[in-house]
């Protein structure tokens, strides 16, 4: 059998000039865990051209989606922006990653930290009831240059809180923190330098982190993950993986590639 599916595009949606996302249909036999990526990408001479991306969509959903970049120069992402509906994509049939509840130890309190596309796995996890079961708070921080790059902002402040099944969870236990670095905007300053300084803590009414209640899951860019990593650690937060779980779990963004 084949590594991969072909999948159609249903929809493409680009949320600015460097970033856009889109859905496609999903192959019955596809399982993944909310927080799994997998390899994606298009047929270009006949060959696969393929990078990781993290999976949008909550794993019970008919459908697949992605968040993407556009890089001119990128080999995928040039060509992957001008997908249209009713056009083929590669989609890898073996999802994996980091990014699971399950490799972090029980807690209180769910950090959900991310910057630009790393956004995706957590737009996963948040429409996980299983996220809310077990923790009682979760706390989605997502970072971007420019407002207008605060993909899902709507999905996450109207129409999660108003879903059928999900809406009273998320209502009472989701807290959703924007913030902008290159324009003004309510919330403001890299989510690094709000965590270190306190201020998203008093600004969201919670405690100053603690290794002992609060777990932490970080998606970004490699810089952002170097440093929240080291901070954690300075904290006494230890690291987890897929096979020993731990206080923070980290995955790069992939789809800046
Ligand atoms: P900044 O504007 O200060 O560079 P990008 O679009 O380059 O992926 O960046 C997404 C967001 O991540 C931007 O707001 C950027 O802030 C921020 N960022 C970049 N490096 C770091 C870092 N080391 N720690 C925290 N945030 C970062």
């Amino acid at each position: 059998m084949s590594a991969f599916n072909e999948e159609t595009v249903l929809s493409v949606h680009h949320w600015t000039d460097r970033l856009f996302t889109f859905t496609t249909t999903r192959d019955q036999s596809l399982r993944f865990s909310n927080g799994h990526f997998t390899m994606i990408g298009l047929r270009v001479n006949d060959k696969p051209l393929l990078r990781a991306y993290s999976i949008v969509s909550a794993n019970y959903e008919e459908h697949l989606e992605f968040l993407s970049i556009k890089v001119p120069d990128g080999p995928l992402t040039s060509r992957l922006q001008h997908i249209q509906v009713g056009d083929k994509i590669i989609v890898g049939r073996k999802p994996t990653g980091t990014l699971l509840i399950d490799y972090l130890l029980p807690g209180k309190r769910l950090y959900l930290v991310s910057t630009g596309t790393g956004l995706a796995p957590f737009m996963s996890i948040v429409r996980d009831p299983e996220t809310y079961e077990r923790y009682e708070q979760i706390i989605l921080i997502h970072g971007v240059r420019q407002v207008d790059e605060l993909a899902y902002h709507d999905v996450l402040v109207e129409h999660l809180p108003a879903h059928e099944l999900l809406g009273e969870m998320v209502s009472s236990q989701l807290r959703y923190y924007p913030t902008v670095t290159r324009e003004s905007y309510r919330n403001t300053g890299r989510v690094t330098e709000l965590m270190k300084s306190g201020k998203l803590f008093s600004d969201l009414g919670l405690p100053p982190l603690n290794p002992a209640e609060d777990r932490v899951m970080i998606c970004g860019s490699p810089a952002m993950l170097r440093d929240l990593k080291h901070m954690l650690e300075e904290q006494g937060f230890p690291e987890g993986n897929t096979s020993t779980p731990g206080a923070f779990v980290i995955e790069r963004a992939f789809a800046e590639q």
